[in-house]
């Protein structure tokens, strides 16, 4: 009995500490901390996971008293049983993640009216690795990789607005969602085309971008190229994201303006759409600390706040927007089978990590992405949404 005891608290330890560096690099990278400080967290985490499984080990090699070997906590070193219970406090969050994932978030994650996904690499005529330089060994290392994959989804949302309103227009409004493109080279560029044209196969009323052009500013011209076609499609608007925030963030912004999108950030603008007013803004806060306008009183039937991360959702609430779309989180890029995703850079740590949230005053779409710097993806398909939205005015 004794040595089962003590094989669980080392499962919990063990746990425990790696809960608590997923935690610290997920919080951490929702800030705007320089990238070298990000990468030493990163590797503070690398090293801690598995070094802390390596120190248990020895001690039970060195220990005839070891938990592992049926001692009691009691009788490990001070220093050793201080750090195995407070590694393994910090596996109760990890217990609370898996059972909110189990029978709430999963369904969330992955809510959608109907979807269809393609295996663009596989797509004829286009290049069946969709890889090109250095990432292509590791992309190539994973099995069941879905970064070259493309979910194109439907999803439906009634959006009910607490303000008395005009009630204008019965049709609802489509919205094309896209996110976190990251051109980077990884996948390649018949990827995107690929995906502007899926994009372009049914009407929508506003296509809407939250972030995360690119990632080599050697691609933005190929970039706008290849996105410019969106704009003839249907009124075009965007915010940037944290990596853009990394290069000439002017040069991005100018460069899709020019093309003909509506940049949205720290400003609004109003379209008409099936006689409704529909109010667009957008915020790339904290990487720019712009402030988006307060809509309270906008007088319009619905109001859209883009935002790069999900963690704004407060501010949408507080400036009285009905709306918010954000990215940023690729939905963890990995998703593991009972745990879910694990990696989430944002306040709200893997819980806004993808999805549709209706529950809340402020309803809330945060997209997979489409792209990403590092090509792997499990279980979290690449997603290209159109959101059909319907305004109740109460
Ligand atoms: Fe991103």
């Amino acid at each position: 009995m004794q040595y089962i005891w003590g094989w669980l608290i080392i499962l919990a330890s063990v746990a425990g500490n790696a809960e608590f560096w997923v935690i610290l690099v997920n919080r951490t990278h929702s800030f705007p901390i320089p990238h070298p400080l990000l990468r030493r967290f990163r590797t503070c985490h690398d090293l801690a996971i598995p070094g802390w499984v390596l120190l248990l080990l020895i001690w039970t090699e060195l220990s005839s008293n070891s938990l592992l070997r049926g001692g009691r906590l009691q009788d490990q070193p001070e220093f050793l049983s201080w750090l195995i219970v407070m590694t393994g406090f910090w596996s109760g969050p990890l217990v609370w993640q898996v059972l909110v994932w189990q029978f709430v978030r999963y369904r969330q994650f992955y809510a959608a009216d109907s979807r269809r996904v393609y295996d663009v690499g596989g797509e004829p005529g286009l290049d069946s690795t969709m890889v090109c330089g250095q990432p292509r060994r590791l992309a190539s290392l994973w099995p069941w990789n879905e970064y070259c994959h493309l979910e194109v989804n439907t999803k439906s949302l009634v959006v009910r607005s607490g303000r008395q309103r005009p009630s204008r227009g019965s049709r609802t409004l489509r919205i094309l969602h896209l996110s976190d493109l990251h051109f980077i080279g990884t996948p390649g560029l018949d990827y995107y085309r690929f995906l502007v044209q899926k994009a372009m196969e049914e009407p929508v009323d506003v296509i809407l971008f939250t972030g995360d052009l690119i990632d080599d500013p050697s691609l933005l011209g190929v970039a706008r190229e290849i996105l410019r076609p969106l704009t003839a499609h249907a009124p075009c608007f965007f915010i940037l994201g944290n990596h853009d925030w990394r290069y000439d963030l002017d040069q991005i912004r100018q460069g899709l303006i020019s093309d003909g999108w509506c940049c949205v950030t720290g400003r609004s603008e109003i379209v008409v759409v099936a006689g409704r007013r529909i109010l667009l803004a957008g915020t790339e806060f904290p990487w720019v600390t712009d402030t988006p306008p307060n809509v309270v009183n906008s007088g319009c039937d619905l109001t859209i706040l883009l935002s790069h991360s999900p963690d704004q959702l407060r501010m949408a609430r507080v400036l009285g927007y009905d709306l918010m779309l954000a990215g940023h989180t690729h939905g963890g890029q990995v998703v593991l089978p009972v745990i879910g995703p694990v990696y989430s850079p944002s306040l709200f740590g893997v819980s806004h990590a993808a999805g549709l949230f209706t529950g809340g005053p402020v309803a809330l779409h945060v997209s997979r992405g489409l792209g990403g710097k590092d090509p792997l993806r499990w279980h979290c398909t690449p997603e290209l949404t159109r959101l059909c939205v319907s305004v109740q005015n109460t």
